[in-house]
């Protein structure tokens, strides 16, 4: 591979990182109006190391010795399925069971036990996981419901979890984690909801049956369209929003209101502040949570 097409050994160092692949100021501007137009995710020049790092291996398995090429390669229509790897790799998917603990408290003793009265009586319970990465918020979720109403799954009760990245969608359909990934799973909640499973000599805690059944995964980008036609009582959108840039986040904000019933409960991410017009209708119910104002809903 050529690292180096201009022939110059000192041409890489006049890119925005130092390596031995060029990536110029150019070159990253291409790559985060691409994620921009793609995902709404803002990219600022103080990223470009994590750019840099985060596709060069995209190049070298490309065989591609610039980022200038590469831009090319996912910029044209030839290049889609690229660009979708290039998405999965600027996205960030952190996540865990129970993150952000005070959700779940809430969800517990005061949002679900009406909603499960309301599912024991013939009703429908809806709830949205919205940037579900590996599985792990809505799993959680849908271990608390267990917790309350140990035979949830045979009532109208589910959890739609949606991400724009199909290979974390993957993993959190398949819903195996090790050992240390489920501690943060309560104890009594672990035992009931995971089993050990042997995957290839690896001891592995796979997502049993009664919590499998309450959540569908689903591929969704949240600035397309959204195809769902019902509303929900609850909606985690939680640690996504946050790397949107201001007009998209105000408007995410607009039509989760929008797909709340009234008094209908949201949850973000620890860094994340509802704002825009979507202000006056969500009233604050604590840390990082808001209702739906009753008479607010669409
Ligand atoms: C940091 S993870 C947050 C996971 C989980 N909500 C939590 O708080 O633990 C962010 C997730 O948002 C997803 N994401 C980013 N942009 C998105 C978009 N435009 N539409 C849907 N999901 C998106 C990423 O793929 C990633 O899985």
């Amino acid at each position: 591979m050529n690292a180096n097409p201009q022939g110059n050994p000192s041409s890489a160092k006049r890119g925005l990182v130092e390596g031995d692949l060029l990536l110029s100021g150019d070159d990253f501007r291409r790559i985060a109006a691409m994620l921009h137009a793609d995902a709404g995710i803002f990219l600022p020049e103080s990223k470009a190391t994590l750019v840099y790092s985060r596709l060069a291996k995209r190049l070298r398995m490309l065989g591609l010795a610039s980022f200038r090429d590469y831009c090319e390669l996912v910029a044209d229509q030839t290049g889609l399925d690229e660009r979708k790897n290039m998405l999965v790799a600027l996205t960030t998917n952190v996540t865990s069971f129970f993150r952000e603990a005070h959700h779940f408290s809430y969800l517990r003793d005061h949002a679900l036990p009406p909603l499960l009265q309301v599912a024991k009586q013939g009703g429908r319970v809806r709830i949205w996981s919205a940037g579900c990465s590996k599985g792990h918020e809505p799993y959680s979720i849908g271990i608390t419901i267990l917790s309350l109403m140990p035979d949830a799954a045979s009532h109208d009760i589910k959890i739609l979890a949606t991400d724009i990245d199909t290979t974390v969608l993957e993993q959190a359909r398949r819903g195996l984690y090790e050992e240390n990934v489920i501690a943060s799973v309560p104890k009594p909640e672990r035992t009931r909801s995971f089993d050990p499973v042997n995957e290839a000599g690896t001891r592995l805690f796979g997502v049993n049956e009664s919590l499998r059944k309450l959540v569908s995964f689903r591929e969704l980008n949240l600035v397309g369209q959204w195809p769902m036609r019902g509303s929900f009582q609850v909606i985690f959108c939680r640690n996504v929003v946050i790397y949107f840039d201001e007009p998209t986040q105000d408007k995410i904000w607009s039509r989760f209101a929008g797909m709340l019933e009234p008094a209908g409960l949201l949850c973000i991410g620890h860094s994340e502040r509802v704002s825009g017009p979507a202000l006056p209708l969500l009233a604050n119910a604590g840390t990082t949570m808001y209702r739906l104002s009753r008479g607010a809903a669409a």
